[in-house]
């Protein structure tokens, strides 16, 4: 099916003759598959005697469409498109540790188990949302990791922005936030022994066509549909991730990840309740170090670290 869609995804007439040469098999064959593309939405006309043109495209994940005018080097070179899948963190986590190459997406159109972060899960129905897990392999010491996920947060950040004009911000450890509402969570889980990574699957939710969340959601999150008003594309919005990805990696090098990533914060500058595993206070964050740690200055006046917590920010997502 690929590589039917790659070639008619050119926009050109694509004779059949010439795909079932190509492909090996018969011209009933390449017909049936014409059909199931239909079926999926893709409007493919039947030109005459020559063959078939491609005139419209579904909001789709399929690698293929994806890959159309996809620029990176490395992130995304590998993408595999699942219709259904458990969770796509723990299908990449797999094929992390059978070797897969670094860059390597996994993406699906829903999740049947979808995983959150502290044990929760991730609502993932068909067709509404992003799904997908990027595997990493970064030459680092496990303490060194959780700069990926400030990576992760800026580069989906970009590319919400980038792809429907949202203004997206970071909520602190790595929540994408528009207008208030959470419309993006993240998962970076991470396979290591105590002196080196092995690898980082970074897992992004991105709520896109969903028209209503559960009640126990419904007051801090909106899809990108609802906050734009249009119909946002999917496959745009993973093709921006892996460019912003690469983007920002870069950035990571040369150091200047960290002013790009202040910029875009929702959290830095404002008043914060912090809900860690053993206790609760409130302050105002002062910065997000370099090693993804956030530094809140409490109501007595302590400078306090917070490595794994939930943060809520005053005036955003029901903190007032
Ligand atoms: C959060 O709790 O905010 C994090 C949600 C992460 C969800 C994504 S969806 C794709 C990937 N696969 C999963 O099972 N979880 C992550």
């Amino acid at each position: 099916m690929d590589d039917i869609l790659e070639r008619l995804l050119t926009g050109e007439i694509v004779s059949g003759q010439a795909l079932s040469e190509a492909m090996g098999v018969t011209r009933a064959a390449v017909w049936k598959q014409m059909e199931q593309l239909r079926a999926q939405g893709f409007v493919i006309e039947s030109v005459g005697r020559q063959g078939y043109r491609l005139t419209a495209c579904p909001d789709t994940l399929m690698a293929p469409v994806i890959r159309r005018g996809l620029e990176t080097v490395w992130a995304g070179r590998e993408i595999v498109y699942l219709r259904s899948v458990d969770s796509t963190n723990r299908y990449a986590r797999e094929l992390a540790s059978r070797g897969a190459a670094e860059g390597t997406l996994v993406v699906a159109d829903e999740q049947t188990a979808g995983r959150g972060r502290r044990g929760r899960g991730w609502i993932s129905p068909a067709g509404e949302g992003v799904f997908m897990s990027l595997i990493l392999r970064p030459q680092a010491h496990p303490s060194q990791v959780a700069g990926l996920s400030l990576q992760a947060a800026l580069a989906t950040a970009r590319a919400i922005a980038n792809v429907t004009g949202l203004d997206a911000r970071i909520k602190w450890p790595n929540d994408i936030v528009c207008g208030g509402k959470k419309v993006c969570g993240m998962l970076l889980e991470m396979n290591a022994d105590e002196q080196s990574v092995h690898d980082v699957v970074a897992g992004i939710g991105i709520n896109v066509h969903q028209r209503d969340f559960p009640p126990e959601i419904a007051q801090t999150a909106a899809s990108l549909d609802l906050l734009t008003g249009t119909s946002v594309n999917r496959a745009a919005l993973v093709r921006a991730f892996l460019q912003e990805f690469e983007t920002v990696s870069s950035m990571a090098q040369a150091g200047t990840l960290m002013d790009a990533y202040r910029e875009r914060s929702a959290t830095l500058a404002q008043r914060v309740q912090v809900i860690a595993p053993a206790e609760m206070f409130t302050g105002t964050a002062l910065e997000v170090t370099d090693s993804g740690s956030l530094i809140v200055l409490d109501e007595q006046g302590q400078r306090r670290e917070v490595l794994a917590a939930d943060v809520s920010v005053r005036g955003l997502m029901g903190y007032a």
